[in-house]
């Protein structure tokens, strides 16, 4: 692994992390967003609105993400007639997926909060949504928060996988260098390394953030 070799081709990796940043980021933050609804639905007493959640839920955890992203990709162009760009349709397909783990991480998160707490706020007066938005919500948030910045860390590697679909991602980069460079093992490692700086500082920042979420609990 030679320095010219980088220099020569440093701008791949550099323009493929910003594409797979990109795509992660994006795909948290609208899985996140739909992610709400669904949990939300899931917790439901209502069963027209408890049902296509579970269902929705277990369908995309019960598949694969590379055969969402192909239904997407190829699908949603055709269903719907409109040409999307590339990028977009690799965000939808991952938020899609996201919004599934998601609902569970902020489900899990809510059912977590002891039931004595809403007890507890219901006997003081409070309604059901003054108790959520002041007594378990702001819990909850403790768990979820860490939990939706491992979901960041897991699309970051997950995303590798719309490069089949020819998103220029990091692996994507990775593969062209390896294409035109014809060096077979150097930019498959510069890609590994550049996902784990990645994925380490990401997690060790997450854990900072659980230690600091929990320190007002410890006294
Ligand atoms: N490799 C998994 C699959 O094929 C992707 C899971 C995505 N996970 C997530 N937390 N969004 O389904």
């Amino acid at each position: 692994m030679d320095i010219v070799f980088l220099t020569k081709y440093y701008k791949f990796f550099i323009s493929g992390t910003g594409v797979t940043l990109f795509l992660s980021f994006f795909g948290v933050i609208f899985g996140v967003i739909f992610g709400i609804f669904l949990a939300l639905m899931k917790m439901s007493k209502k069963a027209v609105l408890r049902f296509p959640s579970v269902a929705y839920i277990e369908l995309v955890r019960g598949t694969p993400l590379l055969v969402q992203l192909f239904i997407v990709y190829y699908g949603l162009p055709l269903l719907t007639g409109v040409e999307f760009p590339d990028l977009m349709l690799a965000i939808i397909a991952v938020s899609l997926n996201s919004a599934a783990y998601v609902a569970e991480i902020i489900r899990a998160g809510i059912q977590s909060i002891d039931k004595g707490q809403m007890e507890a706020a219901r006997s003081l007066g409070m309604t059901n949504a003054m108790a959520m938005r002041y007594i378990i919500i702001p819990q909850a948030f403790k768990n979820i928060l860490p939990a939706l910045g491992n979901e960041f860390i897991v699309l970051v590697k997950e995303s590798a996988i719309v490069s089949v679909v020819g998103i220029y991602d990091l692996m994507y980069r990775a593969d062209t260098v390896r294409g035109i460079s014809f060096k077979p093992f150097a930019p498959l490692v510069i890609a590994a390394i550049i996902y784990f700086i990645i994925t380490f500082t990401l997690s060790k920042l997450v854990g900072n953030l659980e230690r600091r979420l929990n320190a007002s609990d410890s006294h």
